[in-house]
């Protein structure tokens, strides 16, 4: 199997954890490169419903090592609740490993991304509040802690400290906050970091070995391309570079091991949180069927109703080539059932200028109004078809106009929550 990147197109959720979890058994290794525990996809076995937020969609096959990357945030209480949660259910942690590059989020994160948050007012981003930001942000101030100081008290103890030097006047000046001492937040991390010593390894030069073994690896995106903070729509986006890019310097392993880059496309857009969504829906449809109800449009990391709209074939567009994709898995194309009329976003028009690409600036992007094409409905269950011919003529339509705006083929399409649910095309 060709050494594969899977990226969200649009602003998460697309479904990428159904498709993970499809294709992680094809492959020795998947590896998460970006973001933390604002990630989070559930996987379905049998009757068995895992909510993940940090482990990588191949823990679920015993033979398949599943990495977190040098480019990921860790919390390490999250990550051992779910290695906990695995065991409990007899799903071996044996072949998780993670990077002692990594960044530990720490508790002072957590506090600062709500804080800022409210700082920010009506701008807020709408952030999980999972200290991502603040985590990466000491990451680039190199003031970060990371998963290998862990491993040794007086290291941790000493960064510690001097995190802490810049991080309790803000605590305390700017927002009245409790402060931390270091040995506050060494009783809480030095035991959590016994439990993750045999785990932490040098992941990049694992990656490099297995790729010199002639094994294949699946780079797991969190996240999306729009919520990427290069590449998004800036400042309403996470703090990492989510797309394909990402996956190189979030793991170490050089961009011509990478064969594939398949990119997970929900059939209409949902966003979380703050920032402009040009196709965006008011929650009723005339018809009565609202994407949110029918597509459960909820978010697994926290909850929200996710705003949605319908597919715009401009950001498809400008996925495809941010991220060089080679395949598209177009998923919940089954919640279009509903409809009469699907209408599918073909540009933008502002201040009487018509774009055919994401424009590059915000104010523009925040103005900018759809310009749509109205495609015909297949108004029936989609939900048992397994082979691209048994959809209704409509909804092989609609799939061929998506190829179209994005000059990618569409590989998987996605009718249901299932694994069977999955009719692929071109995927071997
Ligand atoms: P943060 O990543 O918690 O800093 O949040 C920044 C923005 O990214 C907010 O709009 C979040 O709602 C959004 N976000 C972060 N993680 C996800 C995700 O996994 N799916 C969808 N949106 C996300």
């Amino acid at each position: 199997m060709p050494s594969t990147v899977l990226v969200g197109t649009q602003w998460g959720d697309e479904g990428k954890g159904k498709i993970c979890d499809l294709i992680a058994g094809d492959f020795d290794c998947v590896v998460r490169y970006q973001g933390g525990n604002n990630a989070g996809h559930t996987i379905v076995v049998g009757d068995r419903k895992y909510g993940l937020h940090q482990v990588p969609s191949g823990i679920m096959y015993p033979d398949c090592v599943s990495v977190i990357g040098n480019g990921c945030v860790v919390n390490p209480k999250v990550l051992l609740e779910e290695i906990d949660m695995f065991e409990h259910d007899g799903i071996s942690t044996a072949n998780l490993k993670v990077s002692g590059n990594a960044h530990i989020i720490m508790p002072y994160h957590m506090d600062l991304d709500g804080a800022y948050e409210q700082l920010l007012g009506d701008h807020n981003i709408g952030t999980t509040k999972r200290g991502i930001g603040p985590c990466y942000q000491d990451k680039m101030a190199r003031i970060g802690l990371r998963m290998q100081d862990m491993l040794d008290e007086s290291v941790f103890r000493e960064k510690l400290g001097r995190a802490l030097d810049r991080v309790n006047p803000q605590l305390e000046k700017i927002f009245g906050m409790p402060t931390y001492t270091v040995d506050q937040i060494c009783a809480d991390y030095l035991p959590m970091a016994e439990r993750l010593r045999p785990y932490i390894c040098e992941s990049g030069l694992l990656l490099n070995e297995m790729v010199e073994d002639g094994k294949s690896i699946l780079f797991e995106g969190a996240q999306a391309t729009l919520l990427d903070i290069d590449h998004g729509t800036y400042p309403y986006v996470t703090s990492s570079n989510c797309t394909a890019g990402g996956s190189v310097t979030g793991s170490g392993v050089g961009m011509k091991n990478i064969d594939r880059v398949l990119g997970i496309m929900k059939a209409y857009i949902t966003r979380v949180g703050e920032g402009p969504m040009p196709t965006e829906l008011a929650y009723e449809t005339p018809e009565g069927h609202t994407l949110t109800e029918d597509g459960y449009e909820y978010g697994v990391t926290t909850g929200r109703r996710r705003r949605c709209g319908w597919f715009d074939g401009v950001i498809a567009n400008y996925a495809a080539r941010v991220n060089g994709l080679t395949d598209i898995a177009l998923t919940k194309l089954d919640v279009l059932s509903a409809f009469d009329t699907i209408k599918v976003c073909v540009a933008y028009e502002c201040d009487g200028v018509r774009y055919t690409t994401v424009p590059e600036h915000e104010s523009v992007f925040a103005a900018a109004k759809p310009v749509y094409e109205e495609l015909p409905g297949w108004k029936c269950d989609i939900s048992a078809c397994r082979s691209f011919d048994e959809l209704p003529q409509a909804a092989q339509d609609y799939v061929a106009y998506i190829e179209k705006l994005a000059h990618v083929r569409v590989t998987f399409v996605s009718v249901g929550p299932d694994r069977e649910q999955t009719i692929n095309r071109y995927w071997k």
